[in-house]
């Protein structure tokens, strides 16, 4: 369609100017978003217009707004740093969105997600500037109460439950004393279950701060075989109990610049699983080899039941645990393998499985440096 076609199509629907103008008029005051334009030519940028929806989210009537400068809204609330942000946007004429706390005339406050544009003249001048109000109170308070649920699982669970665990654990390695074979069947019991809540809280605050971004790597050479050795000793008394052998195949390698602690976790996660899903007397290989001169890649292998080709893309998708009866037994926060990819990624790597029902899987993840 040409441009003149278009144009005769589109005055087909617009009503003629005046119309237009009341028409407009109509929707700002209709909108459900509070609504002012400002006049920057009068001293201190005062309110010219106001819209219903504004009244009714402060409380101010009309006539209580009109000629006074929005941020009455901040009573002495002014240290937000979004107050300073507005200001700058202003002073360049340049849009801006924010959120920041507000009080209306009752005194109580809420968020505003405020937007603000210039309003251009015929000559491109900035004559005014429309604000357009959003009261995001009840997802910010919401997001507030998320954030202390976290924290508390953190402190109030994290916390005691790690003490607890060393408790138990400096029982069952005899460091705390000699205990009789019926305490010590106890005592380990206590210490699995108390090593799988620990993985879940961990994998949870994980995934807490992977999704929002906040996940940081602390990068160091080091010698990858060394995340190989860590793993074996933290999972051998797990193998010996399900009668799985753990062997290390460590090929010629090179060092690796990444997070040491955090392939260690990938590592162990990859391992414990295939412990999990190892029948007695399995043998898990854990393998280390360099297939190119800037690529390290880790290899866990088991002699599981395998993983049917339409279910392998769930794996590494949070929450996903595949649904045959047998996987679902063995428990597990479902976190596990979508935090393992998540990590790799941020190094910059890739990660996969290889799979054959009844036989077996293999998962690996390669760094590249
Ligand atoms: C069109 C427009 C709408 C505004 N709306 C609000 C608002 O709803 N709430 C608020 O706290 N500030 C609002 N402001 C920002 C304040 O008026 C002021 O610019 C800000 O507090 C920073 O400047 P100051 O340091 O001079 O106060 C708005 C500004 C403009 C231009």
């Amino acid at each position: 369609m040409s441009s003149t076609e278009r144009m005769n199509s589109e005055s087909e629907f617009l009503p003629g100017h005046s119309d237009q103008l009341q028409l407009l008029m109509r929707a700002v005051e209709c909108a459900r978003n509070g609504i002012v334009i400002t006049d920057p030519s009068k001293t201190d940028n005062p309110i010219i217009y106001v819209n219903p929806a504004f009244s009714q989210l402060t409380g101010y009537a009309k006539e209580q707004i009109i000629g006074r400068n929005c941020r009455f809204l901040q009573r002495d609330d002014r240290e937000q740093p979004a107050v300073k942000e507005l200001r700058e946007a202003i002073g360049k004429e340049v849009p801006i969105t924010t959120i920041l706390r507000n009080y209306r005339k009752n005194g109580s406050y809420f968020w505003n997600e405020l937007t603000i544009s210039p309003v251009k003249d015929e000559h491109g001048r900035v004559s005014n500037f429309v604000g357009v109000q959003n009261d995001v109170t009840a997802r910010i308070d919401s997001e507030k109460r998320v954030q202390e649920f976290y924290s508390m699982i953190s402190h109030e669970l994290r916390t005691p439950l790690s003490s607890i665990h060393g408790a138990l654990t400096a029982v069952e390695d005899g460091s705390a004393g000699r205990v009789n074979a019926q305490v010590m069947r106890l005592i380990r019991i206590a210490v699995d279950n108390s090593t799988r809540l620990m993985r879940l809280i961990n994998d949870i605050l994980d995934w807490k701060q992977l999704e929002a971004g906040k996940f940081k790597l602390t990068l160091a050479s080091f010698d990858p075989q060394q995340a190989v050795a860590s793993v074996v000793r933290e999972l051998q008394a797990t193998a010996e109990a399900k009668k799985v052998v753990l062997v290390p195949e460590i090929l010629p390698h090179h060092d690796i610049f990444a997070d040491q602690d955090r392939i260690v976790q990938i590592l162990s996660n990859l391992s414990a699983n295939a412990i999990k899903f190892s029948p007695p007397k399995g043998i898990v290989t854990i393998r280390l080899e360099a297939p190119a001169s800037d690529t390290i890649r880790f290899t866990v292998t088991d002699h599981g039941p395998g993983i049917a080709a339409e279910q392998m893309d769930k794996l590494f998708v949070r929450f996903q645990q595949l649904d045959s009866s047998d996987t679902r037994k063995k428990g597990g926060s479902g976190l596990g393998l979508a935090i393992c990819k998540a990590i790799v990624e941020l190094h910059g790597g890739n990660i996969g499985v290889s799979s054959k029902v009844n036989e077996g899987s293999s998962f690996w993840f390669e760094i590249f440096s």
